[in-house]
């Protein structure tokens, strides 16, 4: 990994969520400085490059677009392939990024990946680099959701997941108790926990209307401890089911401080090895597409001008 260059929107937090047209015109606007910018840090002049990555989908379609059209637009320009990836699969492979010189311990295949993002959850079999299989996943909110949702609900702004993480750290991870949701296989749920958040809220700000702004470290730490238990009571069924010693985690969600110690206590007590991505590596960035963008380049996975980005797009 050379560079690994990303522009922040900070629009969304005014609004409470992300505007997918905001979203897309923030990226117009940032397309062209940043891949600047990442070319500059790499000290890689643009006809030395031997192809050109891009994100097709899962996401926002307005987004994508702005993508999808940028690359294949600098892949006829350089007259070099284009090689399409899938997002999600982009969050597993974040696992191999590599700096020049760095020395890296990899998960060994197969492998189990728990991704875990603002629109998605999954569990994921990785065979080896291109061959990976969905096992489980959420059947409603992804865990990014919950997180997101459920600041929202105590009047935190978007994205609520690393506000939560924050404030969770002064608080008692069992002031509360929130339901789990029983679901059968290895597949999630979070929007039976969302609503009992609410409910929860709901009846405590008719006794004490400050209930929520008083009790906030402690709401946060008892919230992110539920959700954190629930990913991990089907991460371990399915350790004891596919009988796999290296577990990853990879995804937004990953960066979540309690839910790195968490998981790194469940693995020294469980005896698998787990690999947690590097923070930079665990929200949506570049170096994640360019890492699957080049096992795919490898085994000449190339795609056509006529491509298009995928908003839903199968594994
Ligand atoms: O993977 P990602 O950057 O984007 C998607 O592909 O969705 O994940 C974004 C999600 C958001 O829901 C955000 O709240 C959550 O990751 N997130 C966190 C933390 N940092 C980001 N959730 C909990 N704790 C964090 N520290
Ligand atoms: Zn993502």
């Amino acid at each position: 990994m050379l560079s690994n260059s990303i522009a922040n929107q900070h629009i969304h937090a005014q609004y409470g969520g992300v505007v997918p047209e905001l979203a897309s015109r923030a990226h117009l606007q940032n397309i062209v400085p940043v891949i600047d910018v990442a070319l500059k840090q790499a000290n890689v002049l643009p006809d030395m490059l031997s192809a050109i990555a891009f994100t097709r989908g899962p996401g926002l379609l307005g987004s994508l677009l702005v993508g999808v059209t940028f690359a294949k637009t600098m892949a006829m320009c350089l007259n070099i392939p284009l090689v399409e990836v899938n997002h999600m699969q982009a969050h597993v492979l974040a696992h191999f990024i590599k700096k020049p010189g760095e020395k890296k311990h990899f998960p060994e295949f197969p492998f189990i990946c728990l991704t875990v993002s603002g629109g998605h959850t999954q569990l994921v079999l990785v065979n080896n680099f291109l061959t990976m299989e969905i096992i489980g996943q959420t059947i409603d909110d992804a865990a990014g959701e919950a997180f997101d949702k459920a600041a929202k609900l105590m009047g935190l702004p978007y994205p609520g997941g690393p506000l939560i993480d924050k404030l969770a750290k002064n608080g008692n991870i069992h002031a509360y108790k929130f339901s789990k949701p029983n679901i059968p296989d290895l597949n999630y749920s979070f929007s039976g926990l969302k609503t009992s958040i609410l409910y929860f809220l709901r009846d405590q700000s008719t006794i004490n209307p400050d209930f929520t702004e008083q009790h906030k470290a402690d709401l946060c730490a008892s919230i992110q401890h539920t959700i954190t238990e629930i990913l991990s009571d089907k991460l371990l069924k399915a350790i004891n089911k596919y009988r796999v010693k290296d577990v990853a985690i990879a995804g937004g969600v990953s960066a979540n401080t309690y839910l790195r110690q968490y998981f790194t206590v469940l693995s020294q007590k469980k005896g698998f090895n787990l690999f947690i991505p590097p923070f930079e590596y665990c929200t949506d960035n570049a170096a994640m597409i360019a890492m699957a963008g080049y096992y795919k380049f490898l085994n000449k996975e190339f795609c056509s001008q006529d491509i298009s980005p995928l908003a839903r797009m199968p594994f």
